[in-house]
């Protein structure tokens, strides 16, 4: 167990001397193991209770911490549906995997998460521990674990990346309105409700930002440059136009103006350090996670400068910020909470979620 009590004590045997600043940035981490093992953490938020939850991306379960406790609570979720299209996995995995990688909090008071191969959506409700599970109305619609959510006012959206879909989840009737993107083949996946009221998107495979008025039903969508393609996660908002995504195979982090539809490319100077999820802090900076690099990083949009601030696992970094980290946590959430300032992350490949105090 990596309590804060072991991690001072690591820290003050690997710095040189006390109050280094390797030992400083060290006492800002906390962690918080998985009970089950192998069940991979992948998407991080935190709901209307105050409480952070978690999906895991190869076990049926929802994670919880209580943060004025540090108790971390797993909790099943009762899928009904074979897993589909899942030849490559080993076979001590297939019927509890669900390569799911998002959850978010309803305006209900609910939590939501998709729940990838098993092409079903879950919600779980924090006061009964109940946790239901349901349709999503397009057999092929998530037969790969991309998919995104974003609360709504009347309902939860999310994508489904194969199926070129957006849904809409009514929180009170629980019915599933489907809105089809015009791009053939567009790979919808992440998703924010900007402060124009619409849901803007990413199209992975068709490299465009989409809008989706659910209102009336209407799409616009917007090319991006070869500098930003695949976008793939947008969860932060700035300056009330600007939203920000990560471009994977660019190395990338994207603005985008909901004005004039004008982009703007910050490339992370560091080889391959993938980018995946995105969040924004209270003083407008934007944090991402690098599936290679054990890092946490964020994007100060007024200087373009990207700073790095190294998890202290211990893992050794032959030649830091040149070769990927080894090994790798494969970082994938990235969730700031505004309440205590903190950042929240998960390692897929540790089997914890992090925070770190900014
Ligand atoms: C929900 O689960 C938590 C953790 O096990 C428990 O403390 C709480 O009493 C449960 N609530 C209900 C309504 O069962
Ligand atoms: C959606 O379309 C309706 C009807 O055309 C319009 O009244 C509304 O302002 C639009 N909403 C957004 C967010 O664009």
């Amino acid at each position: 167990m990596f309590t804060s009590t072991s991690l001072a004590a690591g820290a003050a045997l690997i710095s040189l001397a006390a109050g280094s600043p390797v030992e400083r940035q060290a006492l800002k981490f906390t962690y918080y193991d998985l009970t089950t093992p192998l069940a991979s953490p992948c998407d991080i938020t935190t709901g209307q209770d105050g409480k952070i939850y978690a999906d895991t991306f190869t076990s049926n379960k929802i994670v919880q911490i209580d943060r004025s406790t540090g108790s971390l609570t797993e909790y099943d979720i009762p899928y009904t549906l074979p897993v589909l299209g899942n030849d490559v996995l080993p076979s001590d995995l297939q019927g509890r995997v669900a390569l799911s990688c998002v959850v978010q909090p309803g305006k209900d008071g609910l939590i939501y998460a998709a729940a990838g191969v098993r092409n079903e959506f879950v919600r779980f409700n924090p006061e009964t521990n109940e946790t239901k599970v349901f349709p999503t109305g397009n057999p092929l619609g998530n037969l790969q674990p991309f998919n995104d959510a974003w609360p709504g006012e009347t309902g939860m959206f999310f994508s489904q990346t194969t199926g070129n879909v957006i849904n809409l989840f009514d929180y009170a009737t629980t019915n599933v309105q489907t809105f089809e993107v015009p791009t053939p083949l567009a790979g919808p996946l992440g998703m924010i409700v900007a402060s124009d009221g619409a849901l803007w998107f990413c199209e992975m495979l068709a490299n465009k930002i989409g809008r989706l008025n659910a209102t009336d039903g209407t799409f616009k969508e917007y090319p991006l440059p070869l500098s930003l393609a695949t976008p793939s996660v947008m969860r932060a908002e700035t300056e009330g136009r600007y939203l920000w995504f990560t471009a994977i195979a660019t190395n990338a982090i994207g603005r985008f103006d909901i004005q004039t539809g004008e982009t703007k490319t910050f490339t992370d100077p560091r080889l391959l350090a993938t980018p995946i999820e995105d969040t924004v802090d209270s003083q407008g900076n934007i944090w991402y996670s690098t599936l290679t690099r054990n890092t946490l990083n964020y994007l100060t949009p007024s200087t373009g400068k990207v700073t790095t601030i190294a998890q202290p696992d211990g893992d050794l970094e032959i030649l830091p910020g040149l070769l990927p980290s080894l090994p790798p946590a494969a970082d994938i959430a990235m969730h700031y909470e505004p309440s205590d300032n903190s950042i929240w992350f998960s390692e897929l490949v540790n089997n914890r979620i992090g925070k770190y105090s900014i």
